[in-house]
């Protein structure tokens, strides 16, 4: 035997005990993924992941059905099926008029992306964190982490200042339906939430879940007071800044929503009297259109099992029981965030 074949006799066991060791790393490194974003993990994009490890995923996803409504899928054809569906899910006996002239201004390429194309070059992995205002946020001091994400979603009532370490600061897109919007200004402004998010790089994602949504998108792009309608004399600027050039803002295209209701959310409250107040949570439209659009996506703030130890919202006083409203199936999405943890389709923050 020659002296290198000694040499490497000796090196087995250490070899071994190395390549055992890489082993051992890779199965805790699957098993329990780095709680922040996977810098140097594998990214891949969710319905790459989901046909592979959820059953039924094949169903389950459709990547053609676009995220977006802008001008450019605005077409007769579009109007004629729409209009046989009731908002959130289609247009049925509202002014084509008013559907009509909001669209016709969200008519530049921005309009038609959730990224910005131009600017800075888009990250190799999307990163996305959504942070939902579930009271499982209060003392989590998740906010270093969610800031850590190349973008942000917040929604409704996401109060920010007092609450940094726990929430993070970052916000690049704030997602809303007119309604919820109003409304966490009338019911938390007290506790925080005095203005929706303003800033240079945000962007703000329309719920249509009503023709008021269509009637504020318009008045926000012209810059005018709000001419009719519940909201009318409302000024947008107060909500969305004084400078908001037509590209920040996005409508989620009707479709889309009624594909994540059949797909992921099909409540048995559809087959109810309740089934025309029915739709899914901003939250969990907001965090599927992530699942949908960025390649890795971490939710924050969103309702889990143990949902009874936290309060309703992370930024009350002392803590409220979750409310659950009837046009929502909380449990439903509680269950579908576990199973796309479970799946490694989403990243849920869980304690
Ligand atoms: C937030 O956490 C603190 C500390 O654990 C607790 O005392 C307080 O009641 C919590 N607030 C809510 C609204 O749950």
């Amino acid at each position: 035997m020659d002296s290198r074949c000694r040499l490497g006799l000796w090196r087995l066991p250490l070899l071994a005990a190395a390549w055992a060791g890489l082993l051992v790393c890779r199965y805790y490194a699957v098993r329990e993924p780095d709680p922040g974003p996977r810098r140097h993990g594998a990214c891949r994009r969710p319905p790459a992941l989901a046909l592979r490890r959820l059953p039924h995923s094949r169903q389950l996803f459709s990547l053609s059905t676009p995220v977006l409504l802008w001008d450019g899928l605005f077409t007769q054809e579009l109007w004629d099926s729409l209009s046989q569906r009731k908002a959130p899910y289609g247009w049925q006996g509202l002014p084509h008029q008013a559907i009509a002239s909001a669209l016709r201004l969200l008519n530049s390429p921005e309009s038609a992306e959730l990224f910005p194309a131009s600017g800075k070059p888009r990250p190799s992995c999307v990163r996305c964190a959504v942070v939902g205002n579930g009271g499982i946020l209060n003392g989590s001091r998740q906010g270093w982490l969610i800031d850590a994400h190349d973008y942000v979603f917040r929604l409704n009532g996401a109060v920010i200042k007092g609450f940094e370490d726990d929430v993070g600061t970052k916000t690049s897109f704030y997602g809303f339906t007119v309604n919820t919007m109003k409304n966490s200004l009338i019911n938390y402004g007290h506790l925080g939430f005095t203005s929706v998010p303003q800033g240079r790089d945000l962007r703000y994602i329309f719920i249509p879940a009503d023709i008021r949504d269509y009637v504020m998108l318009r008045s926000a792009i012209l810059g005018v007071p709000v001419p009719e309608g519940l909201d009318k004399g409302d000024k947008p600027q107060t909500y969305f800044g004084p400078d908001a050039p037509a590209g920040i803002f996005k409508l989620l295209h009707p479709n889309f929503i009624r594909y994540l209701r059949e797909r992921f959310l099909r409540s048995s409250l559809i087959d109810t009297e309740g089934k025309d107040v029915y739709m899914p949570s901003t939250g969990a439209l907001l965090l599927l259109t992530a699942v949908h659009t960025c390649d890795q996506v971490s939710a924050y703030g969103f309702i889990t099992r143990n949902y009874r130890k936290f309060s309703d919202h992370y930024f009350e006083l002392r803590k409220k029981p979750l409310k659950f409203y009837a046009n929502h199936d909380l449990l439903l999405e509680a269950a579908l965030w576990e199973d796309l943890h479970k799946a490694g389709i989403i990243q849920l923050y869980q304690r």
